[in-house]
């Protein structure tokens, strides 16, 4: 699916949803009016009991231009999230929509004046930013919640109830990633291939999902060990299909991220995650995501599982009476309401006095593993994750 109409496929959502009470209304700013931002405001609009009254975006004119475009012709510009943050004195929620460089930053002084946040998807870039916008979610007792819409796809949601019934017995070996044979994401501008803006590439912009849900399933154990590998072989080549097919050929130059990485990981709990995710490779496929139990194994088809959804239905293989036996879980096609869902139900814990919907306690984990295979792949050697004390 392109670009645009995976994004289309979230906005494209419409639903019964549960009644919404409209007496108390929150304030939200979203920080960054680049092209997610698109999504989150889709589903504000949705929402009866939220005003969208700030924005903000480091490019002049940007955040004015969003404005226009989707009527929001109250809300206050600013060129910058300081900026926003200095003048808007009773935001509630503050959508995090930048590139991963600024997540940190952005995500800290929001939590140090006390608003509540939806970061986008990484959590960062490296796992010493995580561990400072932990501490600052700690010190200002408000809500954080990292943007995985995947959680709430009903077919993900499968993925974990199945590892979780117990039917596949003690969990040892997990495989997934996977990825792109040619999806460098430069048609929309170059922020996701640049250090400065990045920071981690094909990582941060896919693989975190493949690691969420595979960790989310078996409830985030802690990473231990790693042993990374990643490499730059089609970004940095000035004749890559991609750019010369775009007229981008340029790029190349500019390219400083990773556009493959593989690892293995030591899990708490003696697994092994053996990781790969690809934005080029000259293959069709890096594989299906398996999951492997004492009792039974999991094969969920090559999921682009970024988009919220599987290559089709999983499958249980296991074995009764002696007979080796294949159950199918069918997929659900109920239509798609991931990105709302991520979006509500963190305005309800705020609203209700609950908990982050995706915390940053799980997500430490998930950065950790790419914080350490970008570490150890510089290091050509395994290395110990050393999980920071919040
Ligand atoms: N959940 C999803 O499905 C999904 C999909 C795409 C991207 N993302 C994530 O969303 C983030 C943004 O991606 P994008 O494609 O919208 O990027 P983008 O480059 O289109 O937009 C990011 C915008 O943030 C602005 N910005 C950066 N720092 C800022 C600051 N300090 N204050 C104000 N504005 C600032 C930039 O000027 C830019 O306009 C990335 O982290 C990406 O991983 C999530």
């Amino acid at each position: 699916m392109a670009e645009a109409s995976r994004r289309d496929a979230f906005n494209d959502v419409k639903r019964e949803t549960k009644a919404i009470d409209t007496s108390r209304k929150l304030k939200v700013a979203i920080i960054g009016t680049g092209w997610i931002a698109d999504s989150h405001i889709v589903e504000y609009k949705k929402m009866p009991d939220i005003e969208v009254v700030a924005l903000a975006d480091l490019v002049d004119g940007k955040a004015k231009a969003f404005a226009d475009k989707w009527e929001l012709p109250d809300a206050h510009i600013y060129a910058s999230h300081k900026e926003l943050i200095d003048n808007e004195k009773d935001i509630d929620l503050v959508s995090v929509c930048t590139y991963n460089r600024t997540h940190a930053e952005c995500a800290i002084y929001a939590l140090d004046h006390g608003i509540n946040v939806i970061l986008e998807k990484p959590m960062c870039v490296t796992l010493d930013e995580a561990a400072e916008i932990m501490k600052a979610e700690k010190r200002s007792g408000k809500l954080l919640s990292i943007g995985f819409q995947p959680r709430f796809d009903p077919n993900m949601k499968q993925v974990r109830e199945v590892v979780q019934s117990g039917v596949l017995g003690k969990i040892y070996y997990i495989q997934t990633g996977g990825g792109r044979r040619a999806g460098i994401p430069f048609p929309f501008g170059t922020t996701f291939l640049e250090q400065k803006t990045a920071g981690i590439g094909a990582m941060g912009d896919i693989g975190c999902y493949s690691l969420d849900m595979v960790l989310n399933a078996i409830g985030y154990p802690k990473p231990l060990t790693v042993s990374g590998y990643t490499s730059d072989f089609f970004g940095k080549n000035p004749n890559y299909s991609g750019y010369v097919k775009s007229g981008h050929s340029d790029y190349s130059q500019l390219f400083n991220v990773e556009d493959f990485a593989a690892a293995f990981v030591r899990l708490e709990g003696d697994i092994i995650l053996d990781f790969r995710i690809s934005w080029a490779m000259h293959m069709d496929t890096a594989g299906d995501t398996l999951i492997l139990g004492t009792k039974g194994g999991l094969k969920i088809p090559s999921a682009e599982c970024w988009s919220g959804s599987i290559g089709g239905p999983m499958k249980i293989f296991h074995s009764i009476g002696g007979n080796l036996v294949e159950t199918e879980i069918p997929l659900v096609t109920e239509q798609e309401h991931a990105f709302y869902d991520k979006i509500r139900s963190m305005i309800d814990a705020i609203k209700d006095g609950g908990t982050a919907p995706i915390p940053t306690s799980q997500i430490l984990y998930n950065q950790a593993i790419i914080d350490g295979i970008i570490r150890s792949a510089k290091e050509k050697k395994e290395l110990t994750i050393e999980l920071p004390e919040i």
